[in-house]
């Protein structure tokens, strides 16, 4: 190999195992969402105009000022993806590629430097098989991988950060079953608005949607369909997922724009539903239609989808003071679940990938490299 060229991740990965690992104290069949962390993270840090060698690093805390950047003005991005264990207890990434642009779009528009490829890509996979042990088998379970971008100057001008750090840490997930929840439509709040950051993967986007989600709590609502900034007459996204309705037999999802993310989970719901041959209309869901469509007795199913819970079905909507009930449809009947099943078969290496999507972790790739 010439090294002036072409360097193997061996080079390229400082490795430093963990020395007290924790695996052993997980106990796999009791543990929630976001609440546990595999033994080692990723970090990379920027400086002076360029990124540092990544590194494979046991977890943990890392010392940051008060004054630094991040904390006071907010430039912070981050993405969510998951690795599945099949039954041979090979281990798969779901489409991360799409990953690794949406986090270099975010970045881009928060004034943030992309993230490299090797950071990201090879990163994730480095990280996934020094921690393969941590990834849960079984219906439902998975590994949850966050990588995030955010400012590390310590600085207290209102300007763009010049150092930067790029970490990647993992939490077992469990379960995709989720009850069912009742939603509000907004006719105030927004999440994003025109020419803003809703398409990034922004950590404000979420600070500024709880207080919000707060106030519909209190009225009994477990979270926002979102609408709008401009009329509120248009669906946006629901809670922290992109939204589906469902009219007779045909699924409306709202086209991404500059205040919509463009979600892998819904992208992939796209091509299924279309795979099956369910019509599906990718463009405006008006407020007006999906409530004269309950009173038609049309409407079937509202879902939200994203990475962490795959489908969040929806028993209710409420919009202004009325509470409209939907349909409870089996899990045969229901597109959503039936969408579901056909993500998380293809996931998890269950069913053939006739679009390409799973990426498989290689054993021992700093070594073998
Ligand atoms: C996801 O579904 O991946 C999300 O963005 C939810 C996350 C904020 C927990």
């Amino acid at each position: 190999r010439d090294s002036s060229t072409s360097r193997g991740l061996g080079d390229v990965y400082k490795r430093q195992k963990s020395d007290n690992p924790r695996i052993g104290s997980f106990d796999p069949e009791n543990y929630s969402f976001g609440d546990h962390f595999i033994d080692h993270m990723i970090i990379c840090e920027y400086e002076n105009g360029q990124w540092g060698e990544p590194k494979l690093m046991p977890y943990g805390p890392l010392p940051f000022s008060p004054a630094n950047m991040a904390f006071n003005y907010g430039q912070a991005c981050f993405e969510g993806m998951k690795a599945y264990k099949d039954k041979n207890g090979d281990v798969f990434l779901f489409r991360p590629e799409k990953n690794f642009e949406r986090i270099n779009k975010s970045a881009t528009r928060l004034a943030m430097p992309e993230v490299p490829e090797e950071a990201f890509m090879q990163g994730l996979k480095v990280l996934i098989d020094a921690d393969r042990d941590w990834v849960p088998h079984g219906e439902g379970k998975s590994l949850y991988i966050r990588p995030l971008i955010f400012a590390t100057e310590e600085a207290l001008k209102a300007r763009i950060s010049t150092k930067y750090l790029f970490a990647i840490v993992a939490s077992p997930a469990k379960s995709y079953y989720s009850a069912p929840v009742s939603v509000k439509i907004s006719d105030y709040y927004s999440r994003a608005a025109s020419g803003g950051v809703g398409f990034a993967k922004a950590a404000g986007n979420y600070a500024a949607s709880f207080y919000p989600t707060k106030l519909a709590n209190e009225e009994g609502y477990e979270q926002i369909i979102w609408t709008d900034d401009a009329t509120h007459e248009n669906f946006e996204e629901s809670g922290t997922m992109n939204v589906f309705v469902r009219i007779n037999d045909t699924i409306y999802t709202p086209a991404t724009s500059d205040k919509i993310l463009d979600g892998v989970t819904r992208d992939s719901f796209i091509q299924l539903a279309k795979k099956r041959g369910i019509e599906v209309v990718v463009g405006d869901v008006k407020v007006k239609d999906v409530i004269a469509a309950h009173e038609r007795g049309e409407l079937k199913e509202v879902w939200g989808v994203g990475t962490a819970v795959v489908t969040s079905v929806f028993e209710a909507i409420g919009y202004k003071d009325k509470k409209y009930d939907l349909p409870k449809l089996s899990a045969e009947e229901s597109y959503a679940l039936t969408l579901q099943r056909d993500l998380v078969a293809i996931q998890t290496n269950n069913a053939e990938d006739p679009f390409g999507w799973r990426v498989l972790v290689e054993k021992n790739i700093l070594e073998t490299v």
